[in-house]
């Protein structure tokens, strides 16, 4: 299959070309925005980070990003070394320099920093973290429906790296993702450890059946700012919505399936293991909600 999409596919923009990155404090053209190969997100994907968009002049859901970074990295013992204020004005200063009022998605990143030998030890990262902010002019441009496909990697226990991290490593999602592609697919579906419908490779997942909306229990996935904006979205608006244990006949079947994240919103699905879903096209329930998701940003910026 050639005409691939992906779930974070934005219109092409030259601007992006001659953006400013914050790095470690200085806010630096792309093309000399570096950090060390001995960085531990470099050497071994130890480090957190958040997307975030910004949406006429405002950083939809910023609390709840930065409170999302600061419990990742407390979990794995990475010390920010900065304020969640500071965190928040290094963002509002490299929107600031880069002069970007909406239509804009943030990447903020923090490592165990660099490290004095090539090895994995926390020990060896010594001289703090290291902070990047890549800021892109972004309008998402996905052209279709995504087309999904299950694969064999799964969404594993939380002690196994829980899948509740927003961690540099993706490797078991990139794997997944690669899983999928090969199987003609666009992204991956991923199952639970109990074989339950889970989530995708990088955005959470959910079906409609009988005007209800369904989801996986939240165990095993990333806890989405946009997965939780969608269900308290649906019970202030008096749409039935479980979080709930489901399987792929239950998905197969189902009218329609969407995809919630930062970057899309709310992106239908159209396809799941060569089953069409309801017409493969968007159906009104995620119609509807993408029109509840929209107001609240703009009521909340
Ligand atoms: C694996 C995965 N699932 C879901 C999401 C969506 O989360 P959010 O809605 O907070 O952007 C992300 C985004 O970082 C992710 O990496």
């Amino acid at each position: 299959m050639t005409d691939h999409v992906t779930t974070h596919q934005a219109e092409e923009d030259a601007r992006n070309e001659t953006i400013l990155i914050w790095v470690n404090g200085r806010i630096v053209p792309k093309s000399e925005a570096m950090v060390s190969v001995y960085d531990s997100g470099f050497m071994l994907g130890d480090g957190v980070w958040e997307g975030i968009r910004l949406y006429d002049g405002k950083w939809a859901f910023l609390d709840e990003h930065i409170e999302r970074l600061f419990e990742a990295a407390k979990a794995i013992d990475l010390d920010i070394a900065m304020t969640p204020e500071s965190v928040k004005s290094a963002l509002l200063e490299t929107q600031k320099a880069n002069s970007m009022q909406t239509d804009a998605h943030a990447r903020l990143m923090v490592t165990r920093g660099v490290k004095v030998r090539p090895f994995q030890h926390p020990s060896l990262s010594r001289s703090g973290p290291t902070m990047v902010i890549i800021m892109e002019h972004s309008r998402p441009k996905i052209p279709r429906p995504i087309r999904l496909a299950t694969v064999p990697h799964m969404r594993g226990l939380p002690m196994t790296q829980d899948p509740k991290l927003n961690s540099h490593s993706k490797l078991n999602c990139i794997l997944a993702c690669i899983a999928a592609e090969k199987a003609g697919a666009d992204e991956a579906l991923m199952l639970d450890v109990h074989g339950f419908v889970n989530t995708t490779n990088a955005c959470n997942f959910f079906i409609v059946r009988k005007g209800e909306v369904w989801t996986s229990t939240g165990d095993y996935c990333m806890n989405g700012i946009t997965r939780q904006k969608v269900i308290d979205l649906c019970r202030a608006n008096g749409i039935p919505v479980h979080e709930r244990n489901f399987s792929l006949v239950d998905t197969y079947s189902a009218d329609e399936a969407f995809l919630t994240g930062t970057f899309g919103a709310q992106t239908p699905v159209g396809e799941i293991d060569g089953r069409l879903i309801g017409t493969g096209q968007m159906g009104p329930v995620t119609e509807r909600l993408r029109a509840l998701y929209k107001d609240l940003v703009a009521r909340c910026a």
